[in-house]
């Protein structure tokens, strides 16, 4: 099932770039199909999402009508439907977000995240290889590098830190970045492959740290800090990563992986106490809980290679990021709420009902 045009922009214009933004009705993918069609008027997004329980096409009803926009209901592993979209469109670039992304849904069952996350990496990049591509980007993570001890500050993850995964979510990503590496050693396969930090912002799911802890705060619930609080995230205001992911598609290496990280490291107990203040709640709502199993202790990127060669830094300073953020938790409340009143509430009592 497709939505919008098929085809050139109805008002005549010439596109001059055709981009398939894989997962494009979850948190990061909707943010980048925002940013691209801004930033980019003349070039046509083709989004291909299957609405798993993260895809939302709530998230996209602002770009539903725009001439430039087409929306695929399609599964990343559905080899047929991948490849008839690409005999349609023909397009010039590939970004893969599809994923499933959540750690604790993938300790409660890593086998979905084996299938979307490395075959449907392999059928995009086959789609790539048939019709012929300038660029297949992969969107990976930080979470390949493992993690890094607390008492070793001077440690960061580079673009040469091995690959050495905790969770059957960040194992998942990392097979896919070695088959991409793969396709392109033994194909040809024009690549690139991004590792970025964590991301927050507007869109962001519910299940995850920070849109968790605001709608949890703002409904007066308890909010559940594993463990004792002390790892560290190093957060990314979601604009940015965009901003990144652009540059490298435009002006990156082939062949070459890219760090995306603003030197933003935070305790997850700090987050949820800046969260109670900016919504005046007593941080007597804060509950440790049970830890995650195998929870990684510190991520930190050192984003020298994207500074030095595409001129990326970040622009949105935490302070300000996380305030913006809030604001549009409480401006978008519907947006959530359609979220956690219905079969989240289900993911919502197994995970957190017992621990
Ligand atoms: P998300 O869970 O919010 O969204 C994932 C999207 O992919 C959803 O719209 C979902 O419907 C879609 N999807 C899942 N399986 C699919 C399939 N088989 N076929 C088609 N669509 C499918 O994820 P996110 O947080 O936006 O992450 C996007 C990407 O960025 C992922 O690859 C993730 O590994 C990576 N990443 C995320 C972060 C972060 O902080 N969230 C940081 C670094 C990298
Ligand atoms: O680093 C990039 C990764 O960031 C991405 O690859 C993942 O897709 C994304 O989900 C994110 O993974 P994390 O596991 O770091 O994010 P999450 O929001 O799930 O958790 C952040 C931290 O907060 C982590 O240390 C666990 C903790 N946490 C999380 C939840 C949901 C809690 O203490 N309580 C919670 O309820």
């Amino acid at each position: 099932m497709c939505l919008g045009t098929n085809g050139l922009n109805r008002k005549g214009k010439v596109i001059i770039m055709k981009i398939i933004v894989t997962g494009g009705a979850g948190f990061i993918g909707g943010n980048f199909v925002h940013y691209m069609l801004k930033a980019h008027p003349e070039y046509r997004i083709i989004c291909l999402d299957c609405l798993t329980y993260a895809g939302n096409m709530e998230t996209l009803a602002p770009v539903m009508d725009n001439p430039n926009f087409r929306f695929c209901k399609v599964d990343i592993t559905d080899r047929e439907a991948v490849f008839n979209v690409f005999e349609e469109e023909h397009p010039d670039i590939v970004v893969n977000f599809a994923a499933e992304s959540h750690v604790d849904r993938s300790i409660e069952n890593p086998g979905v995240f084996l299938n979307t996350n490395i075959i449907g990496t392999q059928v995009m990049m086959d789609a790539c290889r048939k019709y012929g591509i300038q660029r297949y980007h992969q969107v990976s993570t930080d979470e390949v590098y493992g993690d890094l001890p607390l008492d070793r500050p001077d440690l960061f993850f580079t673009e040469e830190t091995p690959i050495h995964t905790s969770s059957p979510y960040s194992a998942s990503k990392a097979s896919a970045d070695l088959l991409v590496q793969a396709y392109h050693r033994t194909f040809g396969l024009p690549v690139t492959i991004s590792r970025c930090s964590n991301n927050y912002g507007p869109y962001h799911f519910p299940e995850k740290l920070i849109p968790l802890m605001i709608a949890n705060a703002l409904n007066d619930k308890p909010l559940p800090v594993y463990g004792k609080g002390e790892n560290v995230r190093d957060w990314l205001y979601v604009e940015d990563h965009c901003r990144a992911i652009d540059l490298i598609i435009h002006k990156g290496t082939v062949g070459e992986v890219y760090n995306i990280g603003g030197h933003n490291e935070m305790k997850n107990i700090d987050i949820v106490k800046i969260i109670c203040k900016a919504l005046d709640k007593p941080e007597s709502l804060i509950t440790y809980v049970a830890d995650r199993k195998g929870h990684d202790m510190r991520y930190a990127i050192d984003p020298t290679k994207i500074h030095n060669e595409l001129g990326w830094l970040p622009e949105t300073k935490f302070a300000d990021g996380i305030q913006k953020t809030i604001r549009w938790y409480l401006d978008n409340r519907e947006w959530w709420e359609h979220i956690i009143n219905g079969e989240y509430q289900d993911y919502y009592a197994r995970m957190y009902g017992n621990r």
